[in-house]
Formats: structure tokens, C-alpha cells, sequence
């Protein structure tokens, strides 16, 4: 079973200083970094390319963890993996040959990320998952931090972790939207390896001791 790991996610944290918040994130004991790449067309909202991710890339050692919430996502593969992405995530909705682009991922050197959405079903992975390296299940609808977790998510937690025992015991489960000290134990109990937390760690009062707490509830939980 894949280790249990915290990923920040940078949407909710203040780029006017955007060193020193990774440096806290990093020094309080972060796994991952979650970057959270926008379009304006498959979600509602824009945020960062490339270029970017490159110039962050020269702040921290911590892996990047390129979650594209972008149509069309093959168009910028080379570029994110370029950048310095050590996991390409793109969403099952957002192309049409899901196969071939997991392949293709992998054959950058990159881990291969599947994200779907809270009405997208863990089923439509069944022909996919040992091409997958994470499994990332949306708790929200892709687009924005801030919002509250769909509970459902946590039986299509339970769904992933199941078709990955069975089928590719090393592919990462992540979730994303709404995670926090309040819902930690049950993401992880229902199949979560990788916890991505936007605003309950950047938007809270002391970021280093929320990020820690939630890192150890998770730790604690996996046991
Ligand atoms: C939303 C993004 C998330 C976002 C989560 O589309 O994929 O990574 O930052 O934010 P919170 O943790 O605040 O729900
Ligand atoms: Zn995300």
C-alpha cells in the first residue's frame, strides 16, 4: 500500500510571497506541492501555465504535482513534464484518448494522474487502471478551493482503492476539495494516499501547525 502524504495546494496560498509560503510548507513537513493549472474553458476559472510551474520549480525539492484542469491537456504534456511536473494529472473528462495519454505521460519519465469528477464514475477507469499511477477522485466540482467536500466521494474512495488492490497495488489514490482536519480520518480510512488541502492549510491561522496536524491525523489513521 502506497504511504500516506499531505499536498498543499498553492491555489490558496498568497503569491505575493509565494517563497516564503512554500518554504513553510516545506519545513513543516509538506510531501508534495499541488499546483493547480486552469484554462477558463473546462473549469470556470484561470490560473497558471508552464512558466510558472518552472519558476517555482526553482524554489523547493518537493515533487510537483500538476493537476491540469485543462481540455485538451496532450496540447501541454512536454511542457508541464519540461517544467520541472513529476505528476501529470489531467481529467478523464477533458480528452478523449485517456489511454493513450497515460502512456504517454509515463513515457516522459512523469507519473501518470487520472482525475475525475464528482459525476464522473470510478467505473469508466476499469479498462484503464494499470496505466495509472495516481487515481485522483475530485470531492468538489474542479474549478475553485474553498468549497465544501461531497461526501459522496468517500464511497468512490472506497471504489478506487478496491480496483487498485486488485488490479495495480502501486497507483497513489489522491482526493481533492474540501479536505481538512474534520474529514481526514475518514478520506484516509476510505482509500486516500495523497490528501490535498487548499484553504484548511494556507487559509488557516497557523499553516505550519495545521498542515502538521493534518499530516499526523493521516499517519495515525493509516496506522
Ligand atoms: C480545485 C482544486 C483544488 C483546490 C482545493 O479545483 O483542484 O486543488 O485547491 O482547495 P480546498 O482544499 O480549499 O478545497
Ligand atoms: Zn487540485
Amino acid at each position: 500500500m502506497p504511504a500516506v502524504k499531505v499536498a498543499p495546494s498553492l491555489l490558496a496560498a498568497d503569491f505575493a510571497s509565494i517563497a516564503e509560503q512554500i518554504r513553510m510548507v516545506e519545513t513543516a513537513g509538506a510531501d508534495v506541492l499541488h499546483l493547480d493549472s486552469m484554462d477558463g474553458r473546462f473549469v470556470p476559472n484561470l490560473t497558471w501555465g508552464p512558466k510558472i510551474v518552472a519558476d517555482l520549480r526553482k524554489l523547493t525539492a518537493l515533487p510537483f504535482d500538476c493537476h491540469l484542469m485543462i481540455v485538451e491537456p496532450e496540447k501541454y504534456v512536454d511542457e508541464f513534464r519540461k517544467a520541472g511536473a513529476d505528476y501529470i494529472t489531467f481529467h478523464y473528462e477533458a480528452t478523449v484518448h485517456q489511454h493513450r495519454l497515460l502512456q504517454y505521460i509515463r513515457s516522459t519519465g512523469a507519473k501518470a494522474g487520472i482525475g475525475i469528477n464528482p459525476g464522473t464514475p470510478v467505473a469508466l477507469l476499469t479498462d484503464l487502471i494499470e496505466d495509472i499511477d495516481l487515481l485522483l477522485v475530485m470531492s468538489v466540482n474542479p474549478g475553485f478551493g474553498g468549497q465544501p467536500f461531497i461526501e459522496r466521494a468517500l464511497t468512490k474512495l472506497h471504489q478506487a482503492r478496491k480496483l487498485r488492490d486488485e488490479r495495480n497495488p502501486s497507483c497513489e489514490i489522491e482526493v481533492d476539495g474540501g479536505i481538512g482536519l474534520k474529514n481526514i480520518e475518514r478520506a484516509v480510512s476510505a482509500g486516500a494516499d495523497i490528501l490535498v488541502g487548499g484553504s484548511s492549510i494556507f487559509g488557516a491561522d497557523d499553516p505550519p501547525a495545521a498542515l502538521r496536524d493534518m499530516r499526523s491525523r493521516a499517519l495515525a489513521t493509516r496506522g
